[in-house]
Formats: C-alpha cells, sequence, structure tokens
C-alpha cells in the first residue's frame, strides 16, 4: 500500500482497483483467518476512496464463491474446508437474475430449486465495496459521519454501510416485469425516496422535467382510484373480448355503451392499487412538453415520451430495490375526476398510476418479441435487423 504512487495518481486522475472476495464483507466457509484478511482488503478500499475521491477512483472487487477446498493453519486447528458452508447461496448478489440462479443451483441444488435466492448482493463477483467521499468536506478537514445506506433485502434485513446494493442493468432491463401482486410488506418514504431519487434522472423533451407525482398511500383515496378505473378496464375488457384492440385511436369500437357498461372487469385490474404498498400517481405539466405531433391528423405519441422514461425509471428502480409495479392508465380514462381527487392543476395530464410494493412472485423470463422482429434495416422495408 505504501508504494501506491500517490502524487501520480492524483496528477493523472488515476484509478485504484483492489481485489477482494465474497468473504471481504460476508462469513462463508473459509475460517476465521481467511475471512478476516479479506475483511482487510475492504478497509483501504473505503479509506482510500474517502482521502482520494474524486481526484483518483477507488475501487473495489469482490470475486465471487468457487466451491473449493480451503486449506487452513493446522496449527490453529484449522484443516482443509469446504468453501461453501449452508446458506451461502442466501447470501449471493443479484436478487433472481437468471446468472444467480444458475450459480445457486450449481452451489445447492435441493436447497435452491424451489426457492429463489434473494437478497440483494451482486451475484457475478462484482461487489463494488468502496466509495467516495465529499472533496470539499475533505480539504475542510470535516469528516462527515459515514453514511449508512439503508437497503431493504427481500427478508427484511437493513443493507451494509457502505455497499452499494445494485443489480447489474441488463439484469433488471431483462427481468423487470408487471408486478400486480404484493406481500404487503411495507416500501418505505426511504426507499421510495430512492426509487425516484435514481429514476429523475430520465430524459425530457428539452430537458424541461415536467414530471410531478402524487405518492398515494391512504385507504380512501386508493379506493376513489379503483372507482375511477372501472369505466376505462370495462371498455378495455369489453373490446378485448369481441377482438378488438382496446382503446385503439384508429379502429372504432363496434360495441354498444350498454354493452360495455355489463361488462365485467377482472380483480387483477384494480386490487393493485388497494394491495400495493404505495401508489404514485405520475402527472406531467403540459406547459413544459414539446408535442411536435401535435398537428398531425393522428393521436399524439411525443409528448408521452417526456413522462413515461421517468415512470419506467421508477419500475427499473424499484427491481433494484426487491420491489415491482405496474404502469397502470385505465383511470385515466377519467382523468378530471383524478384531478379534482387529487387536486391537481388544469395545464397537468395525469400520464399513469402506479401502484408499488413487494412482489410475491419475481419473474425472471419475460416474454417480448425479437430484435429482428422489430428492426429493420434503413428501410421499412429492409432486410430485418440480426447479427
Ligand atoms: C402504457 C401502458 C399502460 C398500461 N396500463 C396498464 C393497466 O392499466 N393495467 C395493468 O394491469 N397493466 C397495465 N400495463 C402493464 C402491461 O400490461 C404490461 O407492461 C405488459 O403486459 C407486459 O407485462 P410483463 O412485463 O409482465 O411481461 C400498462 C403498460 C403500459 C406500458
Amino acid at each position: 500500500m505504501s508504494a501506491l504512487p500517490l502524487d501520480d495518481l492524483i496528477a493523472t486522475r488515476g484509478s485504484v482497483i483492489l481485489t477482494g472476495s465474497f468473504a471481504s464483507s460476508n462469513a462463508a466457509g473459509g475460517g476465521v483467518l481467511y475471512t478476516a484478511s479479506k475483511h482487510a482488503v475492504l478497509g483501504p478500499v473505503r479509506q482510500l476512496a474517502y482521502e482520494l475521491a474524486p481526484d483518483v477512483r477507488v475501487n473495489g472487487v469482490a470475486p465471487g464463491v468457487a466451491a473449493t477446498r480451503l486449506r487452513g493453519l493446522t496449527t490453529l486447528g484449522r484443516g482443509i474446508t469446504e468453501s461453501v458452508l449452508d446458506g451461502t447461496e442466501l447470501a449471493l448478489p443479484l436478487r433472481g437474475s437468471p446468472r444467480r440462479q444458475r450459480l445457486c443451483r450449481r452451489l445447492h441444488p435441493a436447497r435452491v430449486r424451489g426457492r429463489k435466492c434473494d437478497d440483494g448482493f451482486h451475484g457475478d463477483g462484482r461487489q463494488r465495496v468502496g466509495h467516495s467521499r465529499d472533496r470539499q468536506a475533505r480539504r475542510s478537514g470535516w469528516a462527515p459521519t459515514p453514511r449508512l445506506r439503508r437497503t431493504t433485502s427481500p427478508q427484511g434485513a437493513v443493507g451494509q454501510e457502505g455497499t452499494e446494493d445494485t443489480m447489474e442493468l441488463y439484469d433488471v432491463m431483462r427481468t423487470t416485469a408487471a408486478v400486480r401482486d404484493f406481500t404487503g410488506d411495507p416500501l418505505s418514504d426511504e426507499v421510495l425516496h430512492t426509487i425516484l431519487d435514481n429514476a429523475r434522472f430520465a430524459p425530457s423533451g428539452g430537458n424541461r422535467q415536467g414530471t410531478e407525482i402524487v405518492v398515494v398511500r391512504e385507504r380512501a383515496t386508493r379506493e376513489a382510484l379503483v372507482e375511477l378505473t372501472l369505466p376505462g378496464a370495462r371498455r378495455y375488457m369489453a373490446q378485448r373480448q369481441a377482438g378488438e384492440g382496446p382503446w385503439n385511436s384508429v379502429e372504432p369500437t363496434s360495441l354498444t355503451a350498454a354493452e360495455i357498461a355489463s361488462t365485467d372487469v377482472p380483480d387483477s385490474m384494480t386490487a393493485p392499487l388497494l394491495n400495493a404498498s404505495v401508489v404514485p400517481v405520475v402527472c406531467v405539466d403540459l406547459r413544459l412538453v414539446a408535442s411536435l405531433d401535435r398537428e398531425l391528423d393522428r393521436i399524439g405519441v411525443i409528448s408521452g415520451a417526456s413522462v413515461y422514461p421517468p415512470v419506467w425509471n421508477i419500475l427499473l428502480a424499484a427491481r433494484n430495490e426487491g420491489f415491482g409495479g405496474t404502469i397502470t392508465t385505465m383511470a385515466v380514462a377519467e382523468e378530471p375526476r383524478i384531478k379534482r381527487l387529487l387536486g391537481i392543476p388544469e395545464a397537468y395530464a395525469v400520464a399513469c398510476v402506479v401502484p408499488l410494493g413487494k412482489p410475491v412472485k419475481q419473474v425472471t423470463r419475460l416474454t417480448r418479441v425479437a430484435v429482428s422482429e422489430l428492426a429493420r434495416r434503413e428501410r421499412w422495408d429492409g432486410e430485418r435487423f440480426g447479427v
């Protein structure tokens, strides 16, 4: 460590990567000495990050568990031990990721079969253990209190200080499903704040950032939202049952008002509003949206692009935090009533209602069309895009 070329590192704004282990922040196989030596890597990563960031980027990597036999000090009564103990798989990273599931199955085939490895730890052996500190605070010599990043694991445990409890981006993107069944576990204001704090980095036209969110928790308001969901959902279901594209703006419906009014709405369309932990209602200030397609002879689509990116970021961030939800729009058919219910000003549009909570089941496989089915080269009649 003393051999670190500090001046050069700072002058070149270089980076330091120290290699630790899964055992740098976890107990597993290997015993006390092994784990102590690996934990000893974590301290320098944190301290160097504290002293050098942001001039020098400091990170630690923590290679994951390999099923192997570890040698201990025989003088201390430690012979050869297995690296994988019962329960190791529960501490493995990457909630619900297929890669993590495969690793879990390799480690403990019988234990994992009926159960997800789920905790909120990095799964591919790349746990980040370092973090940066504020440059001004460092310069002034003031040492801020270490920030406890409270992250709730699916088991309700609180994350460790300084660990970044995040999943791989592509794993999040490929496994963020529409969640409608919730366990009833709370999604705290703190976790929701973390979700929104990350979601707000979504783009908007001209970076006007017209999105505003009403965070609904009150039972009476949720029940009112259920009532407002029913008319739109009735027509949606009726059209679907009649083989029409529900609510599409191109082909008019052949159904009568009476037929629509007599259609049942499945519980799955309203229950999430009541069972979710929290129900954000997302709005957008239309004065801040450049609707470039507003004069075209079709329904506008561009306006939504200034509000749905943050909405989708909310769902990605929720997934990352071990939660989930669904974009719902049925209630928006009754927008004037939603606006009255929540006191939303005239110039705003309601984009969606997003029940969020802890999923009963984490889906890891989504059904989506292949790239070749959605992309083509150069022109509409060009060949399907593929590599
Ligand atoms: C614009 C939009 C509107 C949606 N509206 C609703 C809705 O009102 N109610 C609902 O249950 N799901 C709604 N969804 C969720 C979709 O049904 C869901 O994303 C889709 O079926 C894919 O589900 P999966 O991710 O579980 O595969 C909406 C999704 C989008 C993007």
